[in-house]
């Protein structure tokens, strides 16, 4: 992140909703089928808006012109890799020109925090897609010397039609950078928000237009996973689907990608990630950062740390500063000036994280703070802590998505890293420590595509970012994540004879 931050403005309190349409070929449809969805404020229950529902007719014409698009010879296909990297650039300017109006429709949309979501979502948002546009024209293909007279080359290509299906918990964020990826290496998209979250995604579409991409370049369909996703996902003329979400319904993505026409997939999906502090660690650092960790966004993050294993000696004393620190938020809506924790996404989450926190009760986890929802309206959930919690019990076992902390205690190196293992998932993980060798050791044995050592949750769209295991199949983001959007082919070619 850049060192001059913007100064935080008020949110914007006449914020209209221009664009509740399907997108496709740069032009605003009415759903096939005639049906509206609604979306709501989960700060307030209210309905914000409807938007056109997209199903299988509205993909399929959203297929016809995304393939349109890729046609060889189309101006897409045709366009010099440096005038992708343009639009892309073009497209953060424009986004960074609405900065204010679209942090304030997350806000309001997806329950988000203001202020973080002003400075550092938006900031993601905007560098990222600057990142993509930088490796429109660094897209390389080697040389190979192969045996015999031959000239041997190879091309990254693009895939072609590229179906993203997103979660609700970055809009944005997770917009920009499936797009930004998929389009700087020359594909074509059809991408569906969840059903939660569509407006940013809307608002976007009407700026690639202003941006000035090909018409079918980009589409953007929303609708709900069972309908629109699962159009996608088994959809004949999909080249790849692109998934972020529940380990559930990527296994799902999976399948109907192998029942269909084998589309190549990728999958970011859950996490329980594992957060170890050692007794040598700065304890200061340590809580704070395994705090926030877990709590960032109501605890609505892939990677959180909801499995914090603290080392004996300095237990009892970490889960009380940590229970400090819990105590520190205020609850509301987040349009309102110094609230800092805000509402679930919505009925289905708050449902499940309340029913999480009854089974840590019941199952002998002692309650250190919270442990029930807040307030008359909105869903909102108060910041909990459990101590003494056990490997066994579903709060150490299944991703609660939710601001609750489980903290478990350990006594020696070797047993807290096959414990740390002991999961279906492999997003991410933290360890904290001063002793240089054991974090390096540590940090080798845990497997998760991502290490943190000594902060929790870093990084950036430089860094290849997936899970091991259940968490997910390929990687996003970086070098390794444009390799994920090109095929690559061998080109050999006869010669009359070869000189080295
Ligand atoms: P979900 O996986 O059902 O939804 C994510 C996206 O998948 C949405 O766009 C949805 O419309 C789509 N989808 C749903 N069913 C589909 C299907 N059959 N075919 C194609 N697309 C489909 O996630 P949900 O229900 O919102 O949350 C359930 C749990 O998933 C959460 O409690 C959390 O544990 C996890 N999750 C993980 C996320 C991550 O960042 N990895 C993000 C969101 C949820
Ligand atoms: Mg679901």
């Amino acid at each position: 992140m850049s060192s001059a931050k913007p100064a935080i403005p008020t949110p914007l309190t006449d914020l209209k909703i221009q664009y509740t349409k399907i997108f496709i070929n740069n032009e605003w449809h009415d759903s096939v089928s005639g049906k509206k969805f609604p979306v709501i404020n989960p700060a307030t229950e209210e309905i914000i808006c409807e938007v056109e529902e997209g199903d299988k007719a509205d993909v399929d014409k959203a297929v016809k012109a995304a393939r349109q698009a890729f046609q060889i010879g189309s101006p897409w296909r045709t366009m010099d890799a440096s005038e992708r990297g343009r639009l892309l650039y073009k497209l953060a300017d424009l986004i960074e020109r609405d900065r204010l109006l679209l942090a304030t429709m997350e806000v309001i949309n997806a329950g988000k925090v203001f202020s973080s979501t002003y400075l550092m979502e938006m900031e993601l948002s905007i560098n990222g897609l600057r990142y993509f546009a930088g490796w429109a024209d660094k897209i390389q293909g080697r040389t190979i010397p192969i045996d015999g007279d031959f000239f041997t080359y190879t091309r990254r290509e693009p895939i072609g039609v590229c179906g993203q299906i997103i979660a609700w918990n970055f809009p944005l964020i997770l917009l920009v950078w499936k797009i930004g990826s998929a389009l700087s290496c020359g594909n074509t998209v059809i991408l569906k928000p969840a059903e939660q979250t569509p407006l940013t995604a809307l608002h976007v579409a009407s700026l690639i237009i202003e941006a000035g991409f090909p018409p079918g370049v980009v589409n953007i369909v929303p609708g709900y996973g069972p309908t629109a996703g699962a159009a996608i996902s088994s959809h004949m003329d999909i080249d790849k689907v692109a998934f972020t979400g529940s380990t559930e319904v990527g296994k799902i993505i999976k399948e109907a990608a192998g029942k269909s026409n084998l589309k190549r997939v990728t999958l970011e999906l859950g996490g329980k990630s594992p957060c170890i502090v050692f007794a040598d660690a700065d304890l200061d650092t340590a809580v704070e950062s395994a705090h926030v960790g877990l709590f960032f966004h109501q605890g609505q993050c892939c990677v959180a740390a909801s499995r914090l294993f603290v080392e004996e000696t300095i237990y009892d004393e970490f889960v009380q500063r940590s229970v400090e620190r819990a105590k520190k938020y205020v609850l509301g809506n987040p349009l309102t000036p110094g609230v800092n924790h805000g509402p679930q996404i919505d009925k289905e989450q708050h449902n499940k994280i309340l029913d999480l926190i009854e089974s840590g009760k019941k199952q002998g986890a002692k309650l250190e703070l919270g442990g029930g929802p807040w307030g008359k309206k909105g869903y909102f959930i108060q910041p909990t802590v459990f101590s003494n919690v056990t490997d066994e019990m579903r709060i150490a076992k299944e991703e609660i998505f939710g601001p609750v902390q489980q903290i478990m205690k350990f006594k020696s190196l070797d047993e807290v890293i096959k414990r740390a293992n002991n999961t279906t998932y492999g997003l991410a993980a933290g360890v904290f420590t001063k002793d240089l060798d054991k974090a390096v050791m540590v940090s080798s044995a845990l497997q998760a595509g991502t290490v943190w050592v000594n902060c929790y949750g870093g990084g950036g769209m430089q860094c290849p970012f997936g899970g091991y295991k259940m968490s997910g199949n390929g990687r996003e983001l970086g070098e390794e994540g444009f390799h994920e959007y090109t095929e690559i082919k061998t080109v050999t070619m006869k010669i009359s004879q070869k000189n080295s």
